[in-house]
């Protein structure tokens, strides 16, 4: 970051004396005001909850213009990344800072491939689980567990251990959503196929069964591919800065993208993909396309508490480019498997078509999100509503392990430890039992 030529000046009505505060510049985005002394200088804290106004780190990994509605990951463009590039180009991408050359790319492909498998004690692990868990609750524990598993990589101020873990977790995590969704159904595991590609694995280890050969379908393989490029990473969402305040503390890799899965899981976040499916087919019982009109006053009633699910985000406040890349593989996904006339995704049309003419959408500036469309590919591929979150969590965690070892590689990196606004009770006295 570079120290801007301006400063901000922050006075006080009540005469204390002003103070200068620095200004620094990025690449390309809006500038930060330092206010690390902040506290020393005047003896107050600044109040944001949510973070609306705070940037908690500097980060050369994603660029988000949230009006322009444009995504990039280490500078390139997501339209790019997602129709040029497969999802392991694209984990190199947030890895490593740039896209691999060819013999890198082959090894890096090969590396990421040759750990797709779990240490076999896993399973006796999974087994603690009720089979009716939900697969966020297991892959939480499974996650976390990989740090009882792989000693040789869970110190995370050392690098070598940071790159292995890293792999570790990419490799294996599609074997261990795959294994989250065996075990609910009662089906043997599959083991992976370092013959496959990484999607065409994962649809496997899914699919799959001992009784019969399985062929991937390219186009499903390719649209599950974009649906982990276009995942893979989202600067400081929740999730992301929950592994970073996890991180910092010096906990291991695994116990932190554990955090991240936890924090993923929720409606607000990862878990909006399920919920908007579950939205679809509620209105679809209700009586589908018939019932939009009615189901969007609901929505605008700010009593009912219903939301449109898979519309509106915090930086996007124009059409998500990952919603636009979604919607095109919707239509690719629906053609292959013959369900043009899928009554969701028309659904998903019409809703879409009336809120973004309908003021109350417009004028707060809510758009559909990745998640509006990629429940319907979800659950064209056969993938169970329940595992929508899952399937994000196994493409997110490659942003988030680049974030984390960004974090850990900043010479400015402190343990996160935010300040509040204490509203409670004075101090005062334990009274006896028999007087309070
Ligand atoms: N449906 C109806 N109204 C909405 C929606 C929605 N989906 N989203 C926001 N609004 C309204 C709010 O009620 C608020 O109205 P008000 O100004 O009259 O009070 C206004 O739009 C602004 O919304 P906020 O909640 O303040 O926006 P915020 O940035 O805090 O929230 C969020 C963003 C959580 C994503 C929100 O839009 C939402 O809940 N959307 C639905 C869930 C969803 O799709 N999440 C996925 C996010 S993307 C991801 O994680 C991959």
């Amino acid at each position: 970051m570079k120290l801007a030529e301006n400063k901000a000046t922050l006075s006080f009505s009540n005469g204390s004396p002003s103070v200068d505060l620095p200004v620094y510049g990025g690449s390309i985005g809006p500038d930060v005001i330092d206010i690390r002394k902040l506290y020393a200088q005047t003896g107050m804290f600044t109040y944001d909850p949510g973070f609306l106004s705070t940037a908690s780190c500097q980060s050369a990994i994603t660029y988000i213009d949230g009006d322009k509605g444009e995504l990039l990951y280490r500078g390139y463009p997501i339209e790019q990344l997602a129709t040029q590039c497969d999802y392991l180009d694209t984990c190199y991408l947030l890895l490593k800072g740039d896209l691999p050359k060819e013999k890198v790319r082959k090894d890096f492909h090969k590396l990421v491939i040759n750990h797709s498998m779990v240490n076999e004690q896993m399973h006796f692990f999974m087994r603690g689980f009720r089979r009716d868990a939900h697969p966020m609750a297991v892959l939480t524990g499974l996650v976390g567990a990989l740090s009882a598993f792989y000693h040789d990589s869970t110190d995370i101020n050392n690098p070598e251990h940071r790159d292995v873990a890293a792999i570790r977790l990419i490799a294996k995590m599609p074997t261990l959503v795959a294994m989250a969704y065996k075990y609910g159904v009662g089906q043997p595991y599959m083991y992976p196929r370092n013959d496959l590609s990484y999607a065409g694995n994962f649809l496997r280890m899914m699919f799959g069964t001992p009784c019969e050969e399985y062929v991937v379908s390219p186009v499903l393989e390719r649209a599950l591919d974009r649906i982990f490029i276009l995942h893979a990473d989202h600067e400081q969402n929740a999730s992301t800065s929950t592994v970073r305040l996890c991180g910092s503390s010096g906990t291991n890799p695994f116990a932190a993208i554990a955090a991240g899965v936890a924090c993923l899981w929720g409606p607000a976040h990862g878990g909006a993909n399920e919920a908007c499916l579950n939205m679809l087919e509620d209105i679809q019982r209700q009586g589908g396309v018939a019932k939009v009109g009615q189901f969007m006053e609901q929505v605008k009633d700010k009593n009912s508490g219903v939301k449109l699910m898979g519309f509106g985000h915090r930086v996007y406040k124009n059409y998500d480019p990952r919603a636009k890349l979604m919607q095109e593989t919707c239509n690719e996904v629906l053609a292959e498997l013959g369900l043009e006339n899928d009554p969701l995704f028309k659904l998903a049309k019409e809703l879409e078509r009336i809120a973004l003419e309908d003021d109350y959408f417009v004028q707060r500036k809510l758009y559909p999100n990745v998640d509006f469309y990629s429940g319907i590919v979800q659950r064209a591929i056969g993938i169970p509503v329940n595992l929508f979150t899952g399937v994000f969590t196994l493409a997110r965690t490659v942003g988030w392990i680049a974030q984390l070892n960004e974090m850990i590689s900043d010479a400015e990196y402190k343990i996160g430890r935010p300040r509040q606004l204490y509203v409670g009770a004075n101090a005062r006295n334990v009274k006896p039992v028999s007087e309070r």
